[in-house]
């Protein structure tokens, strides 16, 4: 199992070019699916996910072609099976998102119940009622879920219980080949369902409304091919900014439109950071000061996002004072804070949603454990401001999420190597 080693310190200086967005990069791939003709996505990260969703699609008799510059060709109909099987679904969970786009252009499927996962119990109600909604037969046997239609499914007003990103773009998949109008209503306004959507509408449907609560899809008989590139990681360069706050560094990220990252950005100038923006990059400066503690509430988009929300407490434990981190979308995503604690931080909890974090001078490091991916990020966020050595464990989680973490975090000054053993 891969380790990272971390020796604390380096102010991270330079510039970087964000990614390809992971969580938009796996609704586009299952959302190719539906076309009658292969589709081709530029910008792929390279990331465990995305060879994950691939090898999901492979699995189904989709042909897939990867060219020299990474591009990826998706012939959906050449699908042979309808099953996507609890191997690939436990160890990704977006894989879900396959259920939608196969039962509306395929008539019926049968996808695995996602198993627990370590942030929460992330149930998939939602998107099961909205596809019920639809006309969808919907049955569950031995851990997988059945769903049939006969015919097209038919547009319908779908009321979402919660915001679910998920559950909207699985719903809106499905709905872009139903017979008439869909209406989702308190739909997700994440900018990676908008991604989803315009490459949707480049395909040939007929959505409007993604990036506002309410989502309206005209249904159509069939979708096309096309070209599309999927919109950088926002989490990804939120990561970054985090790190070179917590720093005390100065880094340009190019390839991001800002607008993506406002509340985000908001925080870092709080925090005390200098911030400047362009079309498509911004850059952080924090004059080599302290960071100052922050207050963080997660929140839906536009709100703080929860990806987000480890690294920001990794800021927190070496700012000046003292700051409350409150997590409002998963249950259980505070596995990081024991970590951080062996390593110096005090932070205390209060139930699992609330961090009252006192910042402390330093960390020092110490052997720490992966939990999941964002926590991944924070313990490499607190180890590279830690004083001596930290050995990170299970650092899988990371290559979920961080494309060439750290080749990009050694571009920029950190002392960071990956030890395989
Ligand atoms: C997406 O997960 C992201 N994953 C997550 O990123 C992200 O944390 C999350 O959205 C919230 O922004 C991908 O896009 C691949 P949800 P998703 O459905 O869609 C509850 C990362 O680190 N809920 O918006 O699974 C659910 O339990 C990952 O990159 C139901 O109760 O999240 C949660 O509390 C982790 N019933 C809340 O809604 C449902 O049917 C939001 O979940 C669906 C969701």
């Amino acid at each position: 199992m891969d380790r990272f080693i971390v020796c604390g310190g380096a102010r991270l200086c330079g510039e970087l070019e964000v990614s390809g967005a992971k969580n938009s990069a796996l609704p586009i791939l299952a959302a190719t699916l539906l076309a009658d003709e292969p589709v081709t996505i530029s910008r792929l990260p390279h990331l465990h996910d995305v060879t994950t969703m691939i090898e999901l699609l492979g699995s189904l008799g989709v042909e897939v072609v990867i060219d020299e510059r990474m591009n990826v060709q998706v012939n959906g109909p050449s699908i042979t099976s309808f099953r996507a099987p609890y191997d690939l679904v436990k160890t990704m969970r977006a894989s879900f998102v396959v259920l939608g786009p196969m039962l509306a252009r395929y008539g019926g499927c049968e996808v695995s119940l996602p198993g627990g996962c370590a942030i929460g119990p992330r149930p998939v109600d939602q998107h099961l009622k909205g596809l019920a909604a639809l006309g969808a037969d919907i049955k569950m046997q031995d851990g997988y879920v059945l769903a049939a239609v006969n015919g097209r499914l038919r547009g319908a007003r779908i009321l979402m219980d919660m915001v679910t990103v998920g559950g909207t773009e699985n719903l809106m998949m499905a709905a872009t080949l139903a017979q008439g109008t869909t209406v989702i209503e308190n739909a997700a306004r994440e900018p990676e369902v908008v991604d989803l959507a315009l490459l949707l509408n480049k395909m040939g449907a007929k959505i409007s409304g993604h990036g506002a609560d309410t989502i309206v899809v005209e249904g159509v008989e069939h979708l096309s091919g096309c070209e599309y590139e999927v919109m950088p990681d926002r989490v990804e360069a939120g990561t970054y900014l985090i790190a070179a706050a917590s720093t005390r560094g100065k880094v340009k990220l190019n390839g991001i439109d800002p607008m993506l990252l406002d509340s985000v950005l908001l925080k870092l100038e709080e925090a005390g950071a200098e911030l400047s923006r362009g079309d498509d990059w911004v850059a952080i400066d924090m004059h080599g000061e302290r960071p100052r503690a922050v207050d963080v509430r997660t929140a839906p988009y536009p709100g703080f996002p929860t990806d987000l929300q480890a690294q920001f407490l990794a800021l927190n434990t070496i700012a000046k004072g003292t700051s409350r981190v409150i997590e409002t979308i998963f249950e259980n995503r505070f596995m990081h804070v024991q970590e951080m604690n062996r390593m110096g931080a005090d932070i205390a909890l209060e139930g699992n949603t609330t961090a009252i974090v006192n910042g402390v001078e330093a960390l020092k490091g110490a052997p720490v454990m992966a939990t999941d991916l964002r926590a991944s990020a924070s313990l490499v966020i607190a180890a590279l401001v830690a004083q001596g050595e930290t050995t990170i464990d299970r650092i899988y989680h990371i290559d979920r999420g961080y494309e060439c973490i750290e080749e990009k975090l050694q571009q920029l000054g950190a002392q960071i190597r990956r030890v395989s053993s």
